[in-house]
């Protein structure tokens, strides 16, 4: 460890760190636009400049290496100074179009520019005009009298991807970012591009005036769509007060994870989160909701751990099939285990994955589910059974899945399903498979429960909830808790069971 001093402040931090890192690490701020914690430094926006003793010029923090009694200022009068120059020659080029500009309430050039109070203008002449909408590919768009040659995007491009789509042409106040031999940017993390963006140079055509930066709450929560378990904060807008259906999750980004994602995520990840509002307000239904009368979950887990008991008094365990899925989470698979298998003595117990997909060699898993890994550890094991396996001789079948549909298709299953007495499915999802079961129960999109995943790193990710359930949706583990109150031989075992805090606790 090295120990300095930045602005009059004891700091310790590991040798080969920079001076910014060191300053950041201890809370201090430092102006900066070209560095990226993920990149080695570049240099190029030189707002980072501070003044180290003994050194005759300021120097940039992002590439000065932290020395053992280095005393650093960040804010002496010459700092500051030269802070305002660059600002100012940043700007000079600017659009200045703020009021129109996505990147505004999160822009480190607009937050500089209050901070340093720099306005009017210091240069007389005209600005250049340069083309405003440039597509890079499918979802971006560059506006060039925005950029400041930060370098990012071309970084990112030649270290992440490596596809180098873009670069810097041309030199001077002539220079610009360009294609490289035309080719757009159309890679599976582009949209990183538009999140590392420290102005609104990079814009995502799938944000692009929907909000306001500052009217999103940015919750966090794990990507559900691959193995990987990406970290991620989903954008919430809390909706207009008058107009109904507008509480909406507008954007995704990544969550920094060095053990996980690092600091990206892909476009399938990003732009995938449409389910979450397609598909989250129903009711329960089917014609056994129409014939008993069951218009709450409460209803149907009374009416459920009667027929699951008179099922195993007559000693017909053996039709009872329950399909699991790896959405669930592995407290979720935890309690299916006890309830169904341990107190039920239930011995068809299948946990059903979905088919894997192309991975892409960096994040994006071949399997698309966020809890591959966990079912294993609880001694189950994902598959995917022939149909007939599921359904044959099954006289009540219990599915906790969206992704049915996906696996068989809907002709297999309406033949399947036909045989089966009693079918009943709890999912999240509105979809053809839904006409199929005699009672649906409404369930919840991991973003709206907390709980946990095992990746295919093994690693356990906690996580909470990032929305909250629409009613009377309710969380699988809440059905699970009840109906183990219900048909379970130790109830006093589920009445301790207030929140998943307790039933991780109670797990092996
Ligand atoms: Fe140091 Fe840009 S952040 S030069």
């Amino acid at each position: 460890m090295i120990g300095l001093e930045i602005d009059g402040r004891p700091v310790r931090v590991e040798a080969g760190a920079t001076v910014l890192e060191a300053a950041l690490r201890a809370g201090i701020e430092i102006p900066h636009l070209c560095h990226h914690p993920a990149f080695p430094p570049a240099g190029s926006c030189r707002l980072c400049a501070v003044e180290i003793e003994g050194l005759p010029k300021l120097e940039p923090a992002c590439a000065t290496a932290v020395r053992e009694g280095m005393v650093v200022r960040t804010g002496s009068p010459r700092v500051v100074e030269a802070r305002r120059s660059v600002l100012e020659l940043l700007l000079a080029e600017h659009a200045m179009d703020c009021p129109v500009c996505d990147k505004a309430g999160e822009c480190r050039l607009q937050d500089y520019h209050q901070a340093y109070s720099l306005a009017p203008a210091a240069y007389a002449e005209d600005k250049r005009r340069r083309d405003k909408k440039v597509a890079l590919g499918k979802k971006l768009l560059l506006d060039r009298e925005r950029c400041v040659l930060c370098t990012r995007c071309v970084r990112f491009l030649e270290r992440v991807t490596g596809t180098a789509e873009l670069g810097v042409v041309e030199r001077g106040d002539r220079s610009e970012i360009a294609f490289f031999e035309g080719r757009p940017v159309d890679n599976n993390y582009s949209g990183c591009l538009a999140e590392i963006c420290p102005v609104g140079a990079i814009t995502d055509a799938d944000f692009r005036f929907k909000t306001r930066a500052w009217f999103l709450e940015g919750k966090e929560a794990l990507c559900p769509l691959c193995g990987r378990g990406c970290n991620v904060f989903l954008d919430r807008h809390p909706g207009h007060p008058r107009t109904p259906g507008t509480d909406r999750v507008l954007r995704v980004r990544s969550r920094p994870n060095e053990r996980v994602n690092g600091h990206w995520i892909c476009d399938i990840g990003r732009y995938g989160c449409g389910y979450l509002e397609a598909d989250r307000c129903r009711n329960v239904s089917g014609p056994l909701a129409a014939d008993l009368g069951l218009r709450s979950i409460e209803d149907v887990v009374g009416w459920l751990a009667a027929h699951l008991k008179a099922l195993a008094l007559k000693g017909r365990r053996d039709r009872a099939v329950v399909v699991l899925s790896d959405w669930l989470t592995n407290e979720e698979l935890f309690l299916a285990g006890k309830v169904f298998g341990d107190d039920l003595e239930f011995g068809r117990l299948h946990v059903v994955g979905r088919r894997a997909g192309e991975p892409d060699g960096f994040l994006l898993t071949a399997e698309r589910s966020p809890n591959r890994a966990g079912p294993r550890s609880l001694g189950f094991r994902p598959e995917i059974p022939r149909l007939e396996d599921l359904t044959g001789e099954a006289e009540t079948l219990l599915v906790f899945s969206p992704f049915l549909e996906e696996v068989y298709s809907a002709a297999e299953l309406k033949t399947a399903l036909a045989r089966v007495k009693t079918k009943i499915l709890f999912t999240p999802r509105v979809d053809g498979l839904i006409g199929l079961f005699d009672l649906v129960a409404p369930t919840v999109w991991p973003a709206e429960k907390e709980g946990s995943f095992t990746n295919v790193q093994e690693t356990v990710q906690p996580f909470e909830a990032a929305l909250r359930p629409c009613p009377p949706a309710v969380e699988e583990w809440r059905l699970l808790v009840a109906l183990g109150r219900a048909v379970g031989r130790n109830p006093s075992f589920y009445l301790s069971m207030k929140g998943v805090g307790d039933i991780r606790r109670a797990m092996p």
